[in-house]
């Protein structure tokens, strides 16, 4: 096609797909193409708007590395990330939420009871509760890789004060289904702002914090994996999360608990004497 103008360039870009292109990637590429030419259409995009936009895309590029994941982090910050994720989680289960860039993998094993609070400052928080089916059994033998941020707001990939797998761990629920562990409350944090999409923010009046939350990947033999969040209801974030993470059902409430009646049998049982905070909190896994 030569005569290629401005209300004809969907439809000629609609013909430029080799015989033997996978017929889903030409839906996917047919489709980006039809909404990009339609967004340029719709603001009228100039030269040197596209060029900002280009430039951006360049600088998000060149700060990204094997941990530094600017293209992540945007699309987490437009809503795409929450957007995937929605429009494949079961409503059957516990929701799931944002991975996001702190994940990583080999943590280490967290037996029943054990703890990843250790020396850091702050009240302590017993997280328990039970992994179950969508009929409230429980799933024996299931894994939960567990991680947070420490109290200064940073994961340990970000702080090099912190051990490689400070406040991660991996624990596998006992003959009830149940997972228990100790850990520091997890504070509200803002995402990285030091690059292109600290620059959008301010561009755009927006704030970069995230509710505090404990992240979770669950999974069992004949399920779906999950990953997800669980957020505290007293958190000023919550409603504002600039990720869009936070789904009514993974909101739990903290119950404040004298230092007498923390349990025995955890491995600091015998160091509590404050009130400590419970987060009682059932995963719900929908099988394949
Ligand atoms: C997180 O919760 O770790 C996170 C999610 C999305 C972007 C940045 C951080
Ligand atoms: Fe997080």
């Amino acid at each position: 096609m030569r005569d290629v103008n401005k209300d004809n360039i969907t439809d000629v870009f609609m013909s430029y797909f080799g015989d033997d292109t996978d017929p889903r990637l030409i839906e996917i590429m047919q489709s980006l193409a039809s909404h990009l030419h339609n967004f340029a259409r719709d603001v009228n995009l100039t030269h040197a708007e596209w060029l900002k936009g280009i430039q951006f895309l360049e600088a998000s590029g060149q700060i990204s590395d094997e941990t530094r994941h600017e293209f992540v982090l945007l699309s987490d910050i437009l809503g795409l990330s929450s957007l995937v994720d929605m429009l494949h989680s079961d409503s059957r289960g516990t929701s799931s939420s944002v991975l996001g860039p702190f994940h990583i993998a080999g943590s280490p094993p967290l037996p029943f009871g054990g703890d990843m609070k250790r020396e850091f400052e702050g009240q302590v928080l017993l997280a328990c509760g039970r992994v179950t089916d969508t009929d409230g059994k429980p799933i024996t033998g299931a894994e939960l890789d567990i991680w947070q941020t420490a109290p200064n707001g940073l994961y340990s990939s970000q702080d090099p004060a912190q051990d490689t797998y400070s406040f991660h761990g991996l624990q596998t629920t006992n003959a009830d289904g149940r997972y228990a562990f100790t850990t520091v409350r997890p504070v509200s944090y803002p995402v990285p702002t030091d690059g292109p999409v600290g620059e959008l923010f301010n561009a755009t009046g927006r704030h970069a914090w995230r509710p505090s939350h404990l992240h979770y990947i669950v999974k069992a033999a004949g399920f779906r994996p999950l990953v997800t969040e669980i957020f505290p209801d007293d958190d000023p974030y919550l409603d504002e999360d600039t990720v869009f993470g936070v789904r009514s059902d993974l909101v739990m409430k903290y119950t404040e608990r004298p230092a007498a009646e923390f349990p025995a049998g955890y491995a600091i049982s015998a160091d509590v004497d404050e009130p400590f905070l419970l987060a009682d909190f059932d995963l719900k896994l929908v099988r394949l």
